[in-house]
């Protein structure tokens, strides 16, 4: 990459300063500067939560295999560990660059956007070679990749070559020399090494991120992935600056509600694993990332009320089963009988009128029950689909602003995500 000194106007109007940070650019936070280059390739891996979508459900650590179902058929993800037949352990560090900037394979066919290097593509090379460095010392597993169950035209990769020309980002990281330099390490994390905005902007019909909405709200693995712009109503513009971090940090921001899905996961194996620096490097860039408002992300209401009041009953299929069930834990007026975790009252997903992550947290529960915290038992196997969307209206109504009309059809395609 060439380095230019000096102020440049780009065709935006924006005025880059390229001398100023680019020799600094790095996902190394400061506190491992001086660390080897094995340490900071795991920190990078990390934050860029290379095992989550590379781990198959109880499957071994980067061996791929996990599904991801889009609207066009199921694809599962490669092995990337060191194996030399089924892995990538005889890539060339060229190749490997080439994938995470570019999304080409090595037999040089196009990979789908489901691996986010449209964001990725803004790393460094130094940073995307750490990576390799350290990926080439976790345990090699022998395990081939699954084909591709994409009906025609989906299947066809050569059609990529359309899709990545016209959605990746060719020009790497460029720093904006205004701003401070925790500001560009925040844009650095958010928008290529953490990839927020490939779950949190919504998709074009061809599954690439739609740049215009960009953290508008999207979604992933069936939850939705909600508004993270500026906007104060149907975005994150009115948390405070703690509860974004306590959000990313520790998957839960006091008053504001729970990570629970891909959010939670993405906490648990990345963002949790970030530096305190990096944590607020990030909520510096967040906070200014430009109000996206749109009607259709959830709007918060106050606490519910205690006696029911009109359109919202607290009888019927989905009051039962809360009182037996849920209230145990989330308390008859949902703010956490057990745990402040628990508090169903301004909590986005409540505000949701798809219920679509209501639905999801009932099918599948959270954390392990020796973690009375934050834990909360499957319901999958308890209630019929008409019974879970019947207590996930009923959750909503009685807690959220906007009552959700899920229906057991839903719940079912939910079921099988
Ligand atoms: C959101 C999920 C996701 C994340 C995060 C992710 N990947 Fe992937 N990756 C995929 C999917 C899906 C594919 C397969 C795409 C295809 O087959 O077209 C893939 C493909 C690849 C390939 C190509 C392998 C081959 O055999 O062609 C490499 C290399 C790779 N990923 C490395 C990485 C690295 C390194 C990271 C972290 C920096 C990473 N991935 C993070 C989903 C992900
Ligand atoms: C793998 C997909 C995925 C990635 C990557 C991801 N998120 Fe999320 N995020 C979600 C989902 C899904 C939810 C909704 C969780 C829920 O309902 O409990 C969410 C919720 C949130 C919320 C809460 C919004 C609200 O109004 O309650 C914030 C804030 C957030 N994410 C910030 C981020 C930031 C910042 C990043 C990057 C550092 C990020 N997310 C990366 C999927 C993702
Ligand atoms: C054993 C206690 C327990 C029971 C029983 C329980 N929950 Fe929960 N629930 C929790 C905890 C703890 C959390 C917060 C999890 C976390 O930390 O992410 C939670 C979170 C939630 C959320 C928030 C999801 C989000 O994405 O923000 C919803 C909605 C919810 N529960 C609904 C229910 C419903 C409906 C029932 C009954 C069918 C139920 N819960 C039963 C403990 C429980």
């Amino acid at each position: 990459m060439l380095f230019l000194p000096g102020p440049l106007a780009f065709a935006d109007g924006t005025q880059v300063d390229l001398g100023a940070y680019a020799d600094k650019v790095t996902g190394v936070p400061k506190e491992l500067a001086g660390a080897d280059y094995l340490t900071k390739g795991k920190y990078l891996t990390e934050a860029a939560d290379c095992m989550a979508c590379h781990t198959a459900k109880g499957g071994k650590p980067f061996a791929g295999g996990r599904a991801f179902k889009l609207p066009f058929g199921t694809m599962y993800t490669p092995n990337i560990t060191p194996d030399r037949e089924t892995g990538i352990g005889n890539w060339s560090d060229a190749e490997f660059i080439r994938a995470v900037h570019k999304g080409i394979s090595r037999d040089g066919s196009r990979l789908y956007p489901a691996f986010p290097y449209a964001s990725y593509a803004l790393l460094t090379d130094e940073d995307v070679l750490a990576i390799r460095r350290y990926l080439a010392t976790v345990p090699s597993v022998r395990q081939a990749n699954k084909p591709l169950a994409f009906s025609f035209p989906y299947n066809q990769r050569w059609l990529m070559i359309f899709w990545s020309a016209f959605f990746r980002p060719s020009d790497g990281f460029r720093p904006v020399a205004e701003r401070s330099a925790e500001w560009n390490r925040g844009a650095y994390l958010v928008e290529g090494l953490a990839h927020c905005g490939e779950c949190h902007s919504p998709r074009t019909v061809a599954q690439a991120m739609d740049t215009r909405s960009k953290f508008g709200g999207g979604a992933a693995e069936g939850w939705n992935a909600y508004n993270i712009s500026s906007d104060r109503k149907s975005g994150i513009g009115d948390w405070t600056p703690q509860q974004i971090a306590e959000y990313l940090k520790k998957g839960h921001a006091p008053g504001r509600g729970v990570a629970s899905g891909p959010m939670a996961e993405a906490v648990e194996l990345s963002f949790s694993k970030m530096t305190d620096s990096d944590i607020a490097a990030m909520v510096t860039f967040l906070r200014t990332v430009p109000p996206v408002s749109s009607s259709r992300q959830p709007q918060m209401a106050g606490p519910a009320p205690t006696s029911p009041v009109a359109g919202k009953p607290f009888t019927g299929t989905g009051a039962k089963i809360f009182s037996g069930s849920c209230a145990g834990c989330h308390n008859w007026n949902g703010r956490g009988a057990l745990v402040v975790e628990a508090q169903l009252t301004n909590n986005r997903a409540v505000n949701d009128a798809t219920a679509a992550n209501v639905a999801l947290m009932i099918l599948n529960g959270f954390g392990k029950s020796s973690n009375p915290r934050a834990f909360m038992p499957s319901f999958r196997e308890s209630y019929t689909d008409a019974e879970i969307a019947a207590v996930a209206n009923y959750v909503t109504g009685r807690f959220g602003s906007v009552p959700s009309h899920i229906t057991a059809d839903e719940v079912k395609k939910l079921r099988e995500e």
